[in-house]
């Protein structure tokens, strides 16, 4: 029991001091991964006829008895939750067989895991890596060895990226630009007006970020509050902390935040729903009440944020299509198995969501 307290606590320990503070969250942002890769409409017109094709194929038992290699960063994620079990759901339904690894947020225990379904035979790898910083590596074991890669969630930076163009190389991301989702966040705020948020003529707020290292949480962080400067409004930003996308971290952190800040604090900006969630439990601890005194918006759009934004405990959130995102994923694996092949980012689109299109989107998602 007191190994666990000790443990917990040096955890927060490591979190704390890896915090951000104000304004530092777009300093990390090191590369406009947009730029990368465009798919022009008729080389578009044809994959999605390939694909087409190649689903047909499956079904038919071509390609069926092909072997998929999963590997995801943590299963402890509520996201990632949802995200593996559509993907895993898809590829079954069509006959292919799935073997899923829980990374467990350590990127040595999932280059082994990677090494180990290379040297049982996959024919295909989805890859959700821990460290996008380790993604270089895994591509060249990977095409070292003649797999083709599809990468999911944790877009590798631009270079990264380059090589697989450059080289020709069987390798794809699947995922949606973050800034999007970042800007759609900020929007949500700006739309309340200055009048309902604000107490002294700038909006107060605080961030309760992603994984630093993680592209998400880098441009969640930026765009959110770049959203509010377009919309011409003056942010100050009280406190910035790491919440490792993490609901009791991101609980604890808010409550120490307003402890320290009391009632000057706004707006809780979180880059996911799991540390928004914990946002609310500190929030509701503190006395304060969104809608009223706080605003609160989170992305991922999980059911149980949903709730919130309808019952009003939660201002807004981010529709993170899981499904969208899983589907394409397994149809990019199935094209490479196909010979079809890919572009080398395949995109997807955020939702903002809003209690006007909250419940369309839960039973959307339950
Ligand atoms: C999701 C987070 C999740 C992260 C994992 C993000 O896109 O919004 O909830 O923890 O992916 O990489």
């Amino acid at each position: 029991m007191k190994k666990k307290v000790v443990s917990v606590i040096l955890a927060m320990t490591m979190v704390a001091s890896m915090a951000m503070g104000c304004g530092s969250g777009s300093d990390t942002t090191t590369s406009d991964n947009s730029t990368t890769t465009t798919t022009n409409d008729a080389a578009a017109s044809t994959e999605a006829s390939d694909a087409a094709d190649a689903t047909a194929d499956a079904a038919n038992g071509d390609l069926a008895d092909k072997k998929v290699g999963v590997c995801i960063y943590q299963f402890a994620d509520n996201f990632m939750t949802l995200y593996r079990t559509d993907l895993e759901g898809y590829l079954k339904d069509m006959g292919y067989s799935v073997t899923i690894m829980d990374g467990k947020n350590d990127q040595n225990t999932q280059t082994e895991q990677i090494n180990t379904f290379l040297q049982q035979g996959v024919d295909v790898l989805v890859i959700n890596p821990v460290q996008t910083t380790s993604a270089q590596t895994i591509t060249d074991m990977v095409v070292e060895a003649g797999i083709p890669l599809v990468y999911i969630n944790r877009e590798p930076d631009a270079s990264e990226e380059q090589r697989w163009a450059d080289n020709n190389w069987d390798v794809t991301y699947v995922g949606c630009d973050a800034r999007q989702s970042g800007t759609y966040q900020g929007e949500m705020i700006a739309d309340l007006g200055l009048d309902t948020v604000d107490m002294n003529g700038k909006i107060d707020y605080i961030m309760i970020e992603g994984d630093p290292e993680n592209v998400d949480a880098q441009y969640r962080t930026e765009y959110s509050i770049k959203a509010l400067e377009d919309a011409g409004l003056e942010v100050n930003c009280l406190d910035d902390q790491v919440g490792m996308w993490d609901q009791a971290t991101a609980q604890q952190l808010v409550a120490n935040s307003l402890s320290q800040n009391g009632n000057d604090i706004e707006v809780v900006f979180c880059n996911n729903d799991a540390m928004a969630l914990g946002a609310l439990q500190a929030i509701e601890s503190a006395g304060r009440t969104v809608g009223e005194d706080i605003y609160l918006v989170g992305v991922d759009a999980l059911s149980e944020a949903l709730e919130d934004v309808l019952a009003g405990t939660m201002t807004g959130t981010v529709f993170n299509d899981h499904f969208s995102q899983s589907h394409s994923a397994a149809d990019a694996a199935i094209n490479y198995l196909s010979g079809a092949g890919n572009e080398h980012y395949i995109g997807c689109d955020y939702v903002k969501v809003t209690k006007d299109n909250a419940q369309e989107i839960l039973d959307m998602v339950k």
